[in-house]
């Protein structure tokens, strides 16, 4: 079969109506091939020119490409505005209404051991207290011997001690930072050690991990006076303008003399912590000079504190990883 124009004018003629009336892209590429794909019918035409005259063949030539060139161009036209319908389509069908409210996205808060922690510091601090740090891991020296407990005295097991190897053992409190603090400086100085002790204790009210915060202030002149309104500060800043501190008579190796903390809070007493005025030997031993020298310290459980600002029954509650627990800080 020859090519001719009037073939092309009919195929041109259906071609431009059908690329137009194409109802996706998938029919579109179909449309596409069956004019201009190796069986299409253009192509067919193309491949008749070959029966023609010369002349005719150079003429017939140009028209066919003119129109290859023409539906091309519809197709391009269309696959647009199939892809402007379909998104039209997309926005219409997949409205979004952004005055809906939100759904807040669920918000952990901190531990209420770190919120009491960071209370605690916080007054501190403000009172002209630096914070020093001290490791888990600690020499017999700094949690016991610089502290005044006598070699193989009983007092060592006192605390319940973990041992761990290279005579080391996990600090039984933070008075370990009593020592590394103090050796190599001269008062005065002030300030407050929070962080994490061990003993091998386990009931409602112990855990073989927990928390102290230990203060120091040594000078020329500070007395037990300070010491007791120091704390009564403290708890009131803790425990609000209703709250009491009592002294009962204690004994630590490293404080003379020595007191156990009550606290008063809703008409009732709890143990708090332990203090006193540092031991002359405790200053002498951090090469400070005890006849020059003299200042308190005190310690006290964090978590203990948290157990009594929240009236928290069981000290396993604070540390099991209970959301529905810790949910209610
Ligand atoms: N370290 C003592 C304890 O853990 C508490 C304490 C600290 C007592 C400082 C006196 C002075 O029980």
């Amino acid at each position: 079969m020859a090519a001719s124009v009037a073939d092309l004018e009919r195929i041109l003629a259906e071609a431009e109506t059908a690329i137009r009336e194409v109802g996706s892209a998938q029919a579109l590429a179909e449309l596409r091939a069956s004019y201009l794909g190796k069986k299409g019918s253009v192509s067919t035409l193309l491949r008749g020119l070959g029966q023609l005259s010369a002349e005719e063949r150079a003429e017939a030539g140009k028209a066919t490409n003119e129109a290859k060139k023409r539906i091309e161009a519809w197709v391009a036209e269309r696959k647009a505005s199939l892809a402007l319908d379909a998104r039209a389509k997309d926005l219409a069908e997949h409205r979004l209404d952004v005055t809906l409210p939100g759904f807040a996205p669920p918000r952990g808060h901190l531990h209420p051991t770190t919120q009491i922690e960071r209370e605690m510091c916080t007054f501190f601090t403000e009172m002209g207290y630096g914070i020093e740090d001290g490791p888990e891991v600690e020499s017999d020296w700094n949690n016991f011997g610089g502290l005044n407990f006598p070699e193989d005295h009983p007092a060592r097991d006192l605390q319940d001690t973990f041992f761990v190897t290279g005579g080391n053992v996990l600090r039984t409190h933070t008075s370990n930072v009593q020592i590394r603090a103090m050796t190599g400086r001269q008062p005065p100085f002030r300030f407050v050690s929070p962080g994490r002790v061990y003993r091998n204790d386990l009931d409602g009210t112990h855990y073989p991990m927990f928390h102290q915060i230990e203060a120091v202030c040594v000078d020329e002149r500070t007395t037990f006076a300070d010491l007791k309104g120091t704390l009564f500060a403290f708890a009131r800043h803790l425990f609000g303008a209703e709250a009491e501190i009592r002294f009962r008579a204690h004994f630590f190796p490293f404080t003379e003399p020595s007191a156990e903390i009550d606290i008063g809070w809703e008409g009732r007493w709890l143990e708090w912590g332990g203090c006193g005025m540092i031991h002359p030997r405790v200053l002498l031993n951090c090469g400070i000079d005890p006849e020059r020298y003299q200042g308190f310290a005190f310690g006290m459980g964090i978590d203990r504190t948290a157990m009594i600002r929240w009236d928290i029954p069981n000290i396993q509650l604070l540390f099991d990883g209970d959301v529905r627990t810790m949910e209610q800080f």
